[in-house]
């Protein structure tokens, strides 16, 4: 069998008292969707700082397309082909966007000259970012910082990307043109972990869904099924996660 675009084995980490992953197993396969909630401090953008390698694990592995990863240090997991976004957006403030997105297409993608320029511009007009290409990113919304902070990722040419709340704080136009960004990416091959709170921006675009809470997996599996589970609707303060689904979408 071929090896899983991702694989998490047995992945524990704690801060002091508190625990973010109890050896964790869990597995992305190519061209996979896969979205992940939980509640506040459940641990979620500790797992992606686990397999971007900004955070070293306590014990377990990370394995990226069949190769230990674990000791590998962020920029050459970038270069491996794992991009992603920052919950918090961090551009490089005084450069442009083109710019911001030029960086990873050079230090992530590899790509140099006017294969770079070419790659950058069509990411951004990809994430609709193309008119705002000479804005110095210091300048930028926090929705607009968003939507640089997914180009980014893309501009870096990953195979998988991870997406850390993206969705969060945009309008319902806004959510609906990220779905089809995601949408899109995924159509094209990329394998996509997408932590989100907008649950029906995820019920729209992932294929499976895993819940975390307390550093443990409480559900994993088709998302509706995830979301009806009352193990995740009790961590929801007993009414479930805010789906934002009409009866007629959720049936
Ligand atoms: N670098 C760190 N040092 C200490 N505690 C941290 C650190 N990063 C995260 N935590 C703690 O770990 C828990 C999980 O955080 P996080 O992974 O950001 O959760 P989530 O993204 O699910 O909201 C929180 O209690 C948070 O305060
Ligand atoms: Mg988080």
């Amino acid at each position: 069998m071929a090896s899983p675009l991702l694989h998490l084995d047995g992945v524990t980490k704690s801060f002091g008292k508190v625990t973010v992953a109890r050896e964790l197993t869990l597995s992305v396969q190519p061209g996979e969707a896969l979205g992940i909630v939980g509640p506040n401090g459940a641990g979620k953008s500790s797992l992606f700082a686990m397999i971007s390698g900004d955070l070293r694990p306590d014990s377990g592995a990370v394995w990226f397309e069949g190769r230990e990863v674990t000791a590998v240090p962020p920029h050459a997991r970038t270069r491996a082909g794992i991009g992603r976004t920052y919950q918090v957006p961090r551009p490089f403030e005084h450069l442009t966007v083109f710019e911001n997105v030029l960086v990873g297409a050079h230090q992530g993608a590899g790509l140099k000259g006017r294969q770079a320029w070419t790659h950058s511009m069509d990411v951004l007009d990809g994430t609709g970012l193309a008119d705002l290409a000479n804005t110095p990113a210091g300048r930028l919304t926090l929705l607009q910082r968003k939507r640089l902070e997914v180009a980014r990722a893309i501009g870096t040419a990953p195979r998988l990307l991870l997406l850390d709340e993206v969705a969060g704080g945009l309008t319902e136009p806004e959510v609906v043109e990220l779905v089809e960004v995601v949408k899109r990416l995924h159509t094209e091959g990329l394998g996509i972990v997408w932590i989100e709170h907008v649950v029906h921006a995820l019920v729209k675009t992932v294929g499976r869904m895993v819940c975390l809470a307390g550093g443990d997996v409480v559900a994993d599996g088709e998302p509706m099924a995830v979301l009806a589970d009352p193990k995740v609707r009790e961590l929801y303060l007993g009414g479930g996660p805010e789906t934002g689904l009409t009866d007629e979408e959720g049936s």
